[in-house]
């Protein structure tokens, strides 16, 4: 997708100045929010047998912290530029090659923005409401990119496992 594309996919998902200013200001606060919302996240995921198992290894839970949080960072700058595009859709297709559901993805984003707007409500300086809206739709914006590049990744499999095994049809007939 080139630059204009992805310029009016963002704007239908009303993600303009005043939403990125938005974020931008609230960034070290958001950081904050999400160190603590990832452990609740984790806490999820290990109560749920289809990903348990990676979740019982410390070095696992390490890594992937490091990760998501590196995401956050990147999201929460809401500089939507080449490297965050790379960034979205890459993890999107790191997460296609794993053998997990799809919806163990969308329940972590669900859980981690509901942890967030909770935090960010309980704060001495409570969120506004354009505050979320903002935080709201550059969520959006991110599963729709990252889980987009994930079901992609997935058919582009299926397509070049379908087309070999058309090839070799005539071997095995
Ligand atoms: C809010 C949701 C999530 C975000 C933002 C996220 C982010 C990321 C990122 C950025 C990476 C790449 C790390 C790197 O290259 O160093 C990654 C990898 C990974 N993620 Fe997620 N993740 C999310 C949810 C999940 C969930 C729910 C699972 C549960 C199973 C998961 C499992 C993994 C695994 C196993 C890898 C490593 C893949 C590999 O090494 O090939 N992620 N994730």
């Amino acid at each position: 997708m080139n630059d204009e594309a992805r310029s009016l996919q963002r704007e239908f998902f009303r993600i303009d100045e005043d939403v990125i200013d938005r974020v931008q200001h609230l960034k070290s606060r958001l950081m904050k929010y999400a160190e603590t919302a990832l452990e609740t996240v984790f806490d999820h995921l290990i109560g749920n047998p289809d990903v348990a198992h990676y979740f019982e290894i410390t070095d696992n839970i390490t890594y992937l912290r490091a990760g998501m949080l590196a995401h956050c960072d990147e999201l929460f700058s809401a500089r939507f530029d080449e490297h965050y595009y790379e960034a979205t859709e890459g993890m999107g297709e790191r997460h296609a090659k794993l053998e997990f559901p799809a919806h163990v993805y969308t329940a972590a984003y669900s859980n981690m923005f509901a942890r967030i707007v909770e935090l960010a409500m309980a704060d001495r300086r409570s969120f506004k409401t354009d505050d979320i809206t903002a935080l709201s739709r550059i969520t959006h914006y991110d599963i729709e990119l990252s889980m987009g590049a994930f079901y992609r990744h997935i058919m582009d499999k299926r397509a070049a496992l379908s087309s070999d095994a058309q090839k070799i049809r005539h071997l095995v007939d």
